[in-house]
């Protein structure tokens, strides 16, 4: 019996690689990937990661971002001219996000193009982008919180 083990296990293997083979496949043919998100995912994922915990991130998620930069009136055009203001002029005097510059620091410098930075601000706000599961919770916690505010920002 024992030298069938290792076959079992080889066909095993590669009945694994094939089943995901085709479903890469399947998704490709289904939706091209929108450029910003890949940028997003490279370029800001590092630290704004939707998988991180709430203990072990470096920033916080890009949908906590989103939602302190898009009100409901605001619109895609200002909502990526904000981001590029925010990249033009990161001091704390800037930042919209004062808990997080009080909790993280400002964030650092980036050397990120205009238009890289156009593709994935258009990107998070047309898309529903991926959120931690932590933070609808989290979310909600502080809005029953009333978001306390110190001069017009949220601390
Ligand atoms: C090296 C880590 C790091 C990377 C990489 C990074 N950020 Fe940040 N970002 C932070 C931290 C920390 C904060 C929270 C402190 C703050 O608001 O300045 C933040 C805050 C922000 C804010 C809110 C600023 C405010 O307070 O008003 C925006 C907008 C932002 N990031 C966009 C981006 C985008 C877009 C990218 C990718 C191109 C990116 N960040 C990449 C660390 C990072």
């Amino acid at each position: 019996m024992k030298p069938l083990v290792p076959l079992i296990l080889l066909a095993f293997l590669i009945g694994c690689q094939d089943s995901k083979k085709s479903s890469y496949a399947i998704e490709s043919t289904y939706q091209e990937e929108h450029p910003g998100k890949v940028l997003m995912e490279r370029q800001c994922n590092v630290c704004h990661s939707p998988t991180a915990s709430h203990e072990q991130r470096l920033a916080p998620p890009m949908i906590a971002v989103k939602k302190h930069y898009v009100a409901a009136h605001t619109n895609k055009a200002e909502f990526v001219e904000d981001i590029q203001n925010w990249f033009d002029n990161q001091t704390e005097d800037n930042a919209r996000m004062y808990g997080a510059v009080r909790r993280f620091g400002v964030m650092p410098k980036l050397l990120v193009s205009k238009e890289d930075l156009k593709q994935i601000s258009d990107y998070i706000f047309d898309y529903d982008i991926e959120k931690p599961v932590w933070f609808d919770e989290h979310y909600n916690e502080e809005k029953r919180k009333g978001f306390p505010m110190r001069n017009g920002k949220q601390i």
